[in-house]
């Protein structure tokens, strides 16, 4: 099996707020994307890799690899202005003969190798394949503060990365997605919305992503326990 990693690193994490780009954040003293790239790196499938950054922050970024110490070809580009973008920008970048790219947040620390695996385990069987956890917490939709309903949890899942795909697929997901003008926040949604199945594969809530200075609190006291 050949596979291209991408991993998106380009969002400026305004919701975070740090002095810094998201990826570039430190967590136990390694910046986040330092951290994904070990994660891919201990993939033996992983031929090579492909990261999205913010324009200008290539030094940042060759610091951040060289820490990494990969031992498979890497190559950076800059990122677009939504994920999507991003994906597709770093899509193109991938080798023509990885049959499969997965796909993974910068943001997502906690993700293992034993994930990365699964997804692309599960790919090779449906064609597409991501982590995702069952929701715990009751749902409700909320207008103006109030609750207009609640929603039934069973059933539902939250999706994250690491997600997989054959790379023929999700290419034709985004170009399709680019020339209809259709907006997703995720790569399985594209591809479901082609009408192609797309797996589960259970992850865990360990592996949430970085979006608040809260959850950069929770990163570094469960980094610090381990
Ligand atoms: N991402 C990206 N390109 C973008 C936006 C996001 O590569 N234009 C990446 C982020 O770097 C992150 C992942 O997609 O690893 C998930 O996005 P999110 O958590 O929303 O990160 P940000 O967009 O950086 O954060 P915010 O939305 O708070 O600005
Ligand atoms: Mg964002």
């Amino acid at each position: 099996m050949r596979v291209s990693a991408i991993i998106v690193a380009a969002g400026s994490g305004a919701r975070l707020g740090a002095r810094t780009a998201k990826a570039f954040v430190t967590l136990g003293g390694a910046p986040l994307l330092t951290l994904a790239l070990r994660t891919a790196g201990a993939v033996s499938t992983i031929d090579e890799v492909i990261v999205a950054i913010p324009a200008g922050m290539e030094r940042e970024a060759r610091r951040a690899s060289e820490l990494a110490g990969l031992a498979i070809p890497l190559k950076t580009i800059a990122g677009g202005a939504e994920r999507q973008d991003s994906v597709r920008i770093a899509l193109e970048l991938t080798s023509a003969e990885s049959e499969f790219v997965i796909v993974h947040d910068a943001a997502r620390p906690f993700a293992t190798a034993a994930m990365l695996e699964a997804a692309l385990a599960k790919a090779a069987e449906v064609a597409a394949a991501i982590v995702a956890v069952p929701v715990a917490d009751t749902l409700k939709r909320v207008e103006d503060g109030i609750i207009g309903a609640t929603i039934a949890r069973a059933g539902l899942w939250q999706a994250q990365t690491p997600q997989a795909f054959r790379r023929e697929l999700l290419m034709r997901a985004h170009q399709w997605a680019l020339r209809e003008g259709i907006a997703a926040t995720d790569d399985a949604d594209l591809v479901a919305r082609l009408g192609a199945p797309v797996a589960i594969v259970k992850g865990s809530t360990l592996n949430f992503k970085i979006t608040t200075p809260d959850d950069r609190r929770l990163a570094e006291a469960l980094a610090a326990a381990r």
